[in-house]
Order: C-alpha cells, then sequence, then structure tokens
C-alpha cells in the first residue's frame, strides 16, 4: 500500500476527508488563488511557459487555452510538482457544439426530440476534447428563450423548459459518462444560470425582470433537471434578475441552488461577470463586488480579478474566513472528483487519431438529418428520385458554404474540414447533370450575379436554392432587430421561383427567421439550420427520400418581429383569441408562420381513441402511419388546466417520445401521468401545487377532458 504524504493525495480516502485535509493546509493566498480562472492566451514556448502572462500555478482554472496537450501538462507540472500543494489547474473551454467534429448547433439538436443523440454528440465532443487537454466545457445552455432577436437563442434547446431540462440531463451524461474521473470525460457547466433568455427586446447582456413565478416555472426546471443528472459545475449569467444581478443573487445562486437542490459543485462567473457589477449599478467598489459575488454563492471568478480583493475583506471583517472556505471546497471537491489529483496530465496523444473519426462524422449525419425540419413539401416535390431527375440547379451562398455548417461557438471546429452541399449532391445524384450558380451572397447588395442564375434554373429540370443567415449572424453579442434573411437572398429566390421549375429551398439559420415572403416562393421547404460536419450528407439523405423527415420546431417561427414574444405556452387572454373583440392584431394573422413542434414527414400519421383512466391516471391513443413510408413520428403530450387559482398557461408539454412506424403500422401508446409531476403547478415560491379539479390532455389534436377530485 503506497503511503501518502498527505492524506489529501490518497485516492483511497473520501473526498470530504480529502478536501478537509487540502483546505486546513493552505494558507489565504492559495485560496484566493483557487477562486480564479484566467487565460493565457496561446502561449506554446515550452521554455518559459507563462512567463509573458499572469499566470501563476497555483491558478485555480484556465479557460480557452488552446496550445495543445504538450503545453497544457507543462503548465500543469508547473502546478503539481513545483508548488507547496500541488494542486492540479482544471481548464475550461466552449466545447458547445463540439470540439473537431462539428454538430448541429443545440437549438437544431432540440428539434431532432432525441435526447439519445445530444448524448452522443457531447460524449464524441468530451473525448475530442479530453484528447487536446480540455477538462471543463462551458455546456450546456439551458436557457429558455422567447425572443428570436436575441442571437443566443441558437445555444440552448428551445422554449419549452421541460424539454431543456431533458435535453440538458442528457448533455450532462454524454459529457461527464458515467464516472466523470475517468479519462475522456469533461465536467459540464450548466449556463447561464439564470434567466438570461429574458433579456428585454433580445439585446444581450440586458436587464430582465422576471417575477417569481416566472423564475420558477419557466427559467429554473430546466437547470434542475440537469443538476439531479450530476452535473458538477454551473456558470453564473450575466443578466441583472429583477434588480439583484445573477452573480451577487442569493436567492438563486444559495437558497434554490444549494438550500433546495442540494447542489454540491461549484458556480463559475461568466467573463468579468462580477466586475460587471460596476455598469449594473450595483456597486463600483472592487472590494464589495467581490463580497457580494462570494457571499451569495458565486465561487470563482472567471477573468476579472476583484476576488483579489478577499484578504482585505477578512483583514476588515467584511467578509468571514468561512465564506471563503465553503467556495475553496466546492472547487477542491470537483477538482477531486474529477480525479484532476489523479490524473493532472492528458495522454498527448495525436488528435487525429481521436478527433474526426469516421463513427463521429456519421454521428454528426445522423445528428443532422434528425434536426432538419421539412416545412412545406407541396404535391409531394420531395423526395428527389436521382434515377429520373436529370439536372438541378443549385444556387445560393449556402451551396458552398462552410463556416455556416461551422455555427456559432465552434470551439476549435476547422470550416475547411466540413464537406459543402456542392461537393456532396453529385454523389447522391450521379445520373443528373448539376448546375451550380452562386446567384448571389449573404448580405451584399449586388445582383450582378442574378443572370448566372437564372440561366442555370432555366436549363434545369429542378431547383434547388440554398440560402440563409450566414455565420456570425448569431451567437453571443449577435442581436438583430430584422431576422428576416439579409441582403438581395429573397430577390434572388423571387427570380428563381420566376423561371417555373419546381423549386426546393433549403434555409440554413441559427434562429427562427421569417418566412412569410419565402414560403409562397418554393415547392419544398427544409429548414437546415447549421448542423456541422454532417449537414451536407444529413441534407441529401432527406433530399434523396434515404431519410425520412422527422424534425420538429422546439422553438416558434413567428410571421413578424411585431408579434415577438411569441411561444406556445403563452396564457389566455381576458377573452376568445379568435374573437372579433378578442385583442387580435388588426394588421396581421395572430398566429405564428410554424409553431412549436411543427414539421413534416414523407408519410403522414393518425391520431386516433384517446383515453383516460383517471382511476390510475393512465392515458392511453392510438398512433398509425396512415402512409405509404416508415417513419419515426414524435408524440408530443400537452396538459392545460382551465381552472386554476394559480392560472396556467393555455398548454404545456409534460411528456414527449418518439415512435418509429411502417407504413400502415399503429401502435396504442401509454402515458402514465404522474399528479405532482404532470398535474401539479409550480406556484412562486417554487413550490409544486396540486390542485384537484378539470384537466385537459391533449395529443397530436386529439383531446381528453378528465376530472381528478382530491
Ligand atoms: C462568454 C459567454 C459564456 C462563455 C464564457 C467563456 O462571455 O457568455 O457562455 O462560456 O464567456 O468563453
Amino acid at each position: 500500500m503506497p503511503e501518502y504524504e498527505f492524506p489529501y493525495r490518497n485516492p483511497a480516502l473520501p473526498i470530504e476527508q480529502r478536501v478537509d485535509d487540502l483546505l486546513k493546509r493552505m494558507t489565504l493566498e492559495e485560496k484566493v488563488d483557487q477562486l480564479m480562472q484566467i487565460t493565457i492566451g496561446a502561449d506554446t514556448n515550452p521554455n518559459n511557459l507563462g512567463s509573458g502572462h499572469s499566470f501563476r500555478p497555483t491558478i485555480g482554472s484556465v479557460l480557452s487555452y488552446c496550445g495543445g496537450t504538450r503545453n497544457r501538462n507543462a503548465f500543469q507540472r508547473l502546478a503539481v510538482e513545483e508548488t507547496r500543494l500541488g494542486i492540479p489547474i482544471i481548464w475550461g473551454f466552449d466545447v458547445i457544439h463540439g470540439w473537431r467534429t462539428a454538430f448541429p448547433i443545440p437549438l437544431a439538436q432540440a428539434c431532432s426530440w432525441n435526447p439519445d443523440i445530444v448524448e452522443a454528440g457531447c460524449r464524441v465532443a468530451a473525448r475530442e476534447s479530453y484528447a487536446e487537454g480540455v477538462d471543463w466545457t462551458f455546456s450546456p445552455m439551458l436557457d429558455v428563450p422567447h425572443d428570436p432577436r436575441w442571437g443566443r437563442v441558437m445555444e440552448g434547446y428551445g422554449e419549452d423548459p421541460l424539454a431543456a431540462g431533458i435535453f440538458g440531463a442528457a448533455a450532462v451524461r454524454g459529457y461527464q459518462g458515467e464516472d466523470p474521473s475517468q479519462p475522456g470525460t469533461v465536467a459540464a457547466c450548466l449556463k447561464h444560470f439564470v434567466g438570461y433568455a429574458a433579456s428585454e427586446a433580445g439585446h444581450d447582456y440586458a436587464y430582465t425582470d422576471i417575477s417569481s413565478r416566472t423564475l420558477h416555472e419557466t427559467y429554473l426546471p430546466p437547470f434542475q433537471a440537469a443538476v439531479e443528472a450530476g452535473a458538477m459545475t454551473l456558470m453564473s449569467s450575466f443578466n441583472d434578475i429583477t434588480g439583484t444581478p445573477a452573480v451577487a443573487n442569493h436567492y438563486t445562486l444559495t437558497e434554490v441552488l444549494r438550500d433546495r437542490w442540494h447542489f454540491r459543485g461549484f458556480v463559475v462567473s461568466d467573463w468579468d461577470g462580477v466586475v460587471q457589477l460596476a455598469h449594473q449599478g450595483y456597486t463600483t467598489n472592487p472590494a464589495e463586488m467581490c463580497r457580494a459575488a462570494l457571499s451569495a454563492g458565486n465561487d470563482m471568478e472567471m477573468n476579472s480579478s476583484a476576488y483579489r480583493n478577499i484578504p482585505t475583506l477578512i483583514e476588515s471583517g467584511r467578509l468571514k474566513i468561512e465564506v471563503v472556505d465553503e467556495a475553496v471546497r466546492r472547487v477542491l471537491r470537483i477538482k477531486f472528483a474529477k480525479g484532476l489529483f489523479e490524473h493532472p496530465y492528458h495522454e498527448e496523444v495525436d488528435p487525429g487519431t481521436v478527433s474526426l473519426q469516421p463513427k463521429a462524422l456519421e454521428l454528426s449525419r445522423a445528428a443532422a438529418r434528425a434536426s432538419m425540419v421539412l416545412l412545406k413539401n407541396e404535391k409531394n416535390t420531395l423526395p428527389l428520385n436521382p434515377d429520373t431527375l436529370r439536372s438541378i440547379a443549385l444556387i445560393g451562398p449556402v451551396a458552398t458554404d462552410r463556416e455556416a455548417s461551422a455555427g456559432a461557438w465552434p470551439a476549435i471546429i476547422d470550416p475547411k474540414t466540413i464537406p459543402t452541399l456542392q461537393e456532396v449532391l453529385p454523389s447522391f445524384f450521379p445520373k443528373s447533370e448539376i448546375h451550380y450558380a452562386p446567384g448571389c451572397d449573404y448580405t451584399s447588395d449586388s445582383t450582378e450575379h442574378f443572370a448566372e442564375a437564372i440561366a442555370a434554373a432555366e436549363k434545369s429540370d429542378l431547383v434547388i436554392v440554398a440560402i440563409g443567415e450566414g455565420a456570425g449572424r448569431t451567437g453571443e453579442n449577435r442581436s438583430y432587430t430584422n431576422i428576416a434573411l439579409p441582403g438581395k437572398q429573397l430577390e434572388l429566390l423571387r427570380k428563381i421561383a420566376a423561371v417555373g421549375r419546381p423549386v426546393v429551398l433549403l434555409v440554413s439559420s441559427g434562429r427562427p427567421i421569417l418566412y412569410p415572403e419565402l414560403e409562397p416562393l418554393a415547392n419544398a421547404i427544409l429548414h437546415i439550420w447549421e448542423c456541422g460536419h454532417g449537414a451536407a450528407a444529413g441534407c441529401c439523405d432527406i433530399l434523396t427520400g434515404a431519410y425520412n423527415p422527422s424534425g420538429r420546431l422546439a422553438i416558434t417561427f413567428p410571421r413578424s418581429v411585431g408579434q415577438i414574444p411569441i411561444y406556445y405556452n403563452h396564457h389566455p387572454r381576458a377573452r376568445d383569441e379568435k374573437a372579433e373583440w378578442g385583442g387580435r392584431y388588426f394588421d396581421l394573422d395572430d398566429s405564428p408562420m410554424y409553431p412549436f413542434g411543427y414539421g413534416l414527414s414523407y408519410t403522414s400519421y393518425e391520431y386516433s381513441d384517446l383515453e383516460i383512466s383517471v382511476e390510475d391516471l393512465t392515458a392511453q391513443v392510438t398512433l398509425r402511419n396512415t402512409g405509404k413510408r416508415a417513419g419515426r413520428e414524435t408524440v408530443f403530450w400537452y396538459l392545460s388546466d382551465p381552472e386554476a387559482k394559480l392560472t396556467q398557461p393555455l398548454r404545456r408539454l409534460i411528456a414527449f417520445e418518439q415512435v418509429d412506424l411502417a407504413p400502415g403500422e399503429e401502435r396504442r401508446l401509454t402515458l402514465q401521468l404522474d399528479r405532482m409531476h404532470d398535474l401539479a403547478y409550480i406556484d412562486p415560491t417554487g413550490k409544486k401545487v396540486f390542485e384537484p379539479g378539470r384537466f385537459i390532455l391533449t395529443v397530436g389534436g386529439e383531446k381528453a377532458e378528465f376530472v381528478v377530485a382530491e
């Protein structure tokens, strides 16, 4: 049995015992360092690592380092072998939808309604990023957006809290695996805690006026689900939550996260989140920033250094050492749980042997085709028949764009490794002549290439128009008042439609975009999002019918920006929305262009015979594939509670499942309802309240009312 110099070095001891032993050996300065996270650029000079930076080998964490495993290990060696206590650094990175193998942006993955796809993609991202020195990813993002002007809608899992929580939990399992102390796994970080998506007018970093009811009913549930899945860390958000900024919000960071959910990991601030308290009007005093954030429950400070005031605060009695110790304890607990003391160094492997492997690329393709959503298919324009289609015109900037497929937050994804539609299409249509023409770019007013595109359309039997937002229009700090496609793309589509050939429209975006003017100009429309390495092949799998599209929207697409915020689980008005005096718009159809849950298939489905047994609270419905193709249907179960002392949304999603059916096949589906999980509502204090009475269950257009007494 090896002797360990100190108990904290002994992996056989319980983590809490190792934390206690290490903590009591630490100086205050060493404790402060553990609560700081810095960047060190791309320092890759092994002879003077860290000399040009504020790098201190006793620092708690480094983020966004991409100088390779060898250099990351060299820095780590300074921490582990050349400091008094040898506490390893935890290395963080934004691995949001892939490291080198790009997966669909999270909003697209949510449209697959397949948590297994999310988990599998995160598993690949963990393996690939760990192989290049990452211990910790700042993902999954669990914000619930109602405003597509906000650029970060691309980064979460859509507008439904239940779905966001299910996908978030799947991401945690994917990143952390069965045992997060093992190599090849990374710690998850749930962000941005909490309510960031509620930013006013779609601005980023904005004030958020959130009632306690909305906080508990909409914004907290996805985080609770992912905490229960074992997430090791969270990131506090930039927004001011109704007067108390999230980074200094004791209610969310301690009363909810620790006291109620019993979360035992640590919370890192967002970039400069602590010192932004000045801009938010909270305090301009760095020591007060430090005291407020640390006391609220924000343990680690990203990038800024207000936490350097801890010794002064302790000396002046304005901060108790116990508060500091609790924060350090949480950080050490995760470092032990992550296995950093046992595996401080990552094996130096050739990234090419770990990343962009065939299985990962195949998974990216499967995720892409499952995430794309068929919005229109007039007269079964799709699928196309490669044996009979003699010529295809491929037009538009998306056809040759690799950047757009990479999406925002691309980690170290190299767009040059992403196949384009122009490169891939011929292999799916070997017998067809393909005439490519750019038509236009994304944003300029130039129409100089229209003629060439029109000519390509004129000599083809069918036209595929591939247009979109282009890279850089979504992500952090990318708010737009106009969410229509930019540039001259609509005009190009008009010209091509006028040629009179069947038009298949492919639209790539990171957010819901405006379709009212696009829709009439195409016979078929496939929303292809930004889907990574598998985007082009996954799209062609759908175009040829090799894959029957199964994507369903996880976020509402409005007809106009004037409708925002618009989302499915809104509350009823005082009058019937359809009535003349029902509060409708007088200049626009109130309904969304494409509602939450919308998506077409190459087959058709029929729901019938919905029955509810109140005795055992089971619901049953028959689902039948009434078409000629096998397909995967996502079954959405919605609950309405039309009479409640705390009024409820018109409907809310309480469960979803995916069913594969052969043509003509039918299945009797059963949902076991749970009184507290499904029928109870969340009150403004966050308590679940079951109120007996009348409920309505809706599934696939079938509706059944039932009463549950006491
Ligand atoms: C950014 C983002 C956050 C990210 C962090 C580190 O400002 O808000 O999502 O993880 O900084 O890059």
